[in-house]
């Protein structure tokens, strides 16, 4: 019997500010099918190895050991986790594991209509869809690639097959969302879909990211009150959510901000990530990584083994991201390696 299955619950994973970290992203591939610049290059990119990344049975063993300490949430996030073939077989292992409460998924959008239902069916919760702009021309501009078209109709797809409370995440960008703002949101409440603006952060593989460049959630909540209508703030619907939500006064829509930058949440931080190729981070902008893949490839190392190296990465976590220091040190990695 495994060390996991002789326990039925361990202590959980807490780190030295007392979080407690119930919440696991995973990168399921570092691979994009397009190029936004405030995550990819655009081109000489370097990819994992398909023998370089986890296999489903790495992951889902990695989250089984996990699951017995009270990690519950997952999110599949990347690069495109759609781009990574049978991914509704990874989702319907994750989702037969005991604990595992809730599964989400951060997508482009561009493959979601071939997989949508299928993903539904294989025990998929929830989805959040990246889409920055309604306007084609813009979106091509930002993602360096054309697929507006295709994210519609994933959108569309996805609530045929029955998710509800489809989120949308907009990186709000300086010289983009003054203009884009105002439509999206248009577009999300007309939709009944509840969308989210992000600060944009240091994690942008060109590396371009610069202060002046961030537009903060305050700005683009004044702006959607001006020119679309009033919205109150409503409670969180878990302590630790990154978004600060609110919905319009007039009872028709909801909408958040994640404002990592002017307004950082990393007091409730719940999460810990795994990238593609097995590497465990303790907070967005780590630049130190724990080899998950080299235990988990290891023919005799045991569960306890994988637990012991995720409990050492979360006793090491600091208490915020720091960006605002001095000595700030953007991670090498950039979004699309990390595991948005
Ligand atoms: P739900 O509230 O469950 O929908 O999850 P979420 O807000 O984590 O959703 P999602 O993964 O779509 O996150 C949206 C964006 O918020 C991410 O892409 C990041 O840009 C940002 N974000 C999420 N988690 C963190 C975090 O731990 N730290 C920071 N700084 N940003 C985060
Ligand atoms: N800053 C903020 N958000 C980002 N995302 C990608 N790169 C950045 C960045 N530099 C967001 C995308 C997507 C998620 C995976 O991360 O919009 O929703
Ligand atoms: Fe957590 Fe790091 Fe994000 Fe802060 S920046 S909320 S500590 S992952």
């Amino acid at each position: 019997m495994s060390f996991v299955e002789s326990e039925s619950r361990l202590d959980p994973i807490i780190d030295s500010f007392e979080r407690t970290h119930n919440n696991l992203r995973i990168g399921i591939t570092d691979r994009c099918n397009i190029r936004c610049f405030y995550c990819m290059p655009n081109e000489n990119i370097k990819f994992l190895q398909h023998k370089d990344i986890l296999t489903f049975e790495e992951i889902t063993r990695f989250v089984r050991v996990v699951a017995s300490a009270g990690v519950n949430r997952l999110r599949l996030t990347g690069g495109e986790p759609l781009v990574r073939s049978q991914l509704p077989t990874l989702v319907e292992m994750l989702a037969a594991i005991d604990g595992i409460e809730d599964i989400a998924m951060t997508t482009n959008g561009i493959l979601l209509a071939k997989h949508a239902q299928d993903l539904r069916n294989a025990g998929l919760d929830r989805l959040n869809i990246s889409l920055d702009t309604i306007n084609p021309i813009t979106f091509e501009r930002i993602a360096r690639r054309k697929g507006l078209e295709q994210v519609f109709e994933g959108i569309s797809a996805a609530r045929d097959a029955g998710f509800a409370r489809i989120r949308i995440n907009a990186v709000a960008i300086t010289g983009i969302a003054e203009t884009e703002a105002i439509p999206l949101a248009r577009f999300c409440r007309d939709n009944d879909l509840e969308l989210r603006f992000i600060e944009f952060m240091p994690l942008d593989a060109e590396k371009n990211w610069d202060k002046p460049q961030v537009i903060t959630g305050d700005t683009i909540r004044k702006l959607i009150e001006s020119e679309i209508g009033k919205l109150e703030s409503v409670p969180p619907l878990y302590p630790s959510q990154p978004a600060t939500d609110f919905r319009y006064l007039d009872g028709k829509g909801r909408l958040g901000f994640i404002d990592p930058i002017s307004q950082p949440f990393c007091s409730n931080c719940n999460r810990m990530r795994i990238t593609a190729e097995g590497k465990l981070r303790n907070c967005l902008f780590s630049t130190v990584e724990w080899d998950l893949r080299s235990i988990l490839r290891n023919p005799d190392s045991t569960d306890a083994e994988i637990l012991n190296c995720v409990r050492e990465s979360i006793a090491a976590k600091k208490a915020g991201h720091g960006i605002d220091s001095e000595d700030f040190q953007r991670p090498r990695k950039s979004m699309h390696q990390i595991g948005g």
